[in-house]
């Protein structure tokens, strides 16, 4: 685990101006600086380059691309909540081929680092998506978005099943060029968000992306119906921040090597600090993007202030500093002993 430095307080003493150093390794993966865009918050970045210069946060991640074009899901698919917002697009977008000659092309040709996100309704599909990519190259990683329902499963997202998580990764694996390092994108809605890390590293990630949306609802009163078209969506937003922080600490806490990209609700550079004191390598902002276009680049600037006025010289040492002095062996006995006294009275526990 990282964290050597010696920091004495919140304004430990600010670091020179020249000597900030941004870089960080997520795993293979080197990155100028740890911003990045969230996937399907930003297409494939075209739009926010009229906003800044992409090629100056640490990279794009782009929309999950599917084998064939996807129209999604019927209108509405999107819903304000309190402090989020629930969306239920459905994967649209225009299939693998389009994407390499359209959007990565482009990408390419800007000089973005560029992290695919893909998807698929099989594992099978997932390879096949892996493959045509390996053939087209040009991309510094692969987001594997396991976060979508297997449809050969009765819908079962792949994210929920450590043994199907593990299945994805082996196949996109096994299609992609050993250079590339793998992301396997988690969902939230697990009991034990650590034993899919386990799984999906045992298989061959090289790294877990940290969280996708949480599965919501919201009724319209109005209507007396569902607000979406789809009925259930993705929570996204400030809301699920504090569950994506939990979720990125208890993977840093078991799983100390495992490099980590983090996301869910970072709206400023103080939140991306939060999520990598908890042990995050990489920070992606998605939904912010949608009412502060610039958002990726002013939380960049800002989290280089929230490190330079506690003391850090360069990012990578803040990378898990909140873990420093926690007994994690304590953690783990802890809710061990949860699940042993699971048959008792424990309505002492809700306040
Ligand atoms: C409109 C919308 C579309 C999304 N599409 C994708 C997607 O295609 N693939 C994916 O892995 N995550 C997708 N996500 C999830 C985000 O990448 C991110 O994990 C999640 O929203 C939490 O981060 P945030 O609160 O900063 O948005 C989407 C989120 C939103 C709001």
């Amino acid at each position: 685990m990282t964290g050597a430095v010696i920091v004495t307080g919140k304004s430990a003493g600010v670091a020179d101006d020249s000597s900030f150093d941004f870089t960080t390794n997520v795993g293979s993966l080197e990155l100028n600086t740890p911003i990045l865009t969230a996937s399907g918050c930003a297409a494939a970045g075209r739009e926010l380059d009229n906003y800044f210069d992409i090629t100056a946060i640490g990279g794009i991640v782009t929309k999950s691309i599917m084998l064939a074009p996807r129209s999604g899901r019927a209108t509405p698919r999107m819903a304000e909540t309190p402090s989020g917002m629930l969306n239920s697009i459905g994967l649209q977008g225009p299939g693998v081929e389009s994407f390499i000659e359209n959007d990565l092309a482009w990408l390419q040709q800007r000089g973005a680092r560029t992290i695919v996100s893909i998807a698929g309704g099989s594992a099978d599909e997932f390879g096949k998506v892996a493959a045509k990519l390996r053939v087209a190259g040009g991309f510094d990683a692969i987001e594997v978005n396991i976060s979508c329902p297997n449809v050969e499963d009765r819908g079962q997202v792949f994210a929920c099943n450590a043994e199907a998580a593990a299945q994805v990764i082996q196949t996109v694996r096994r299609n992609s060029d050993n250079r590339i390092p793998i992301f396997a994108k988690l969902s939230p809605d697990v009991t034990d968000i650590v034993e899919i890390a386990a799984s999906v590293a045992q298989a061959g990630a090289n790294g877990v992306s940290v969280i996708n949306t949480l599965l919501g609802m919201v009724i319209d009163t109005n209507s007396m119906r569902p607000a979406l078209a789809g009925v259930t969506g993705g929570l996204s937003g400030p809301a699920i921040r504090p569950v994506a922080v939990r979720c990125i600490w208890q993977i840093r806490s078991a799983l100390p090597d495992l490099p980590i990209i983090g996301m869910g609700g970072v709206r400023s550079g103080h939140d991306a600090l939060e999520m990598v004191l908890a042990g995050a390598n990489a920070v992606s902002v998605g939904t912010s993007i949608f009412n502060d276009p610039s958002a990726p680049m002013r939380i960049q600037n800002e989290l280089e202030q929230e490190l330079r006025s506690r003391g850090f010289s360069k990012f990578s040492q803040a990378v898990s500093y909140a873990h420093r002095d926690v007994d994690h062996t304590f953690q783990i006995a802890a809710s061990t002993d949860v699940a042993n006294h699971a048959d008792e009275d424990w309505d002492f526990i809700s306040e």
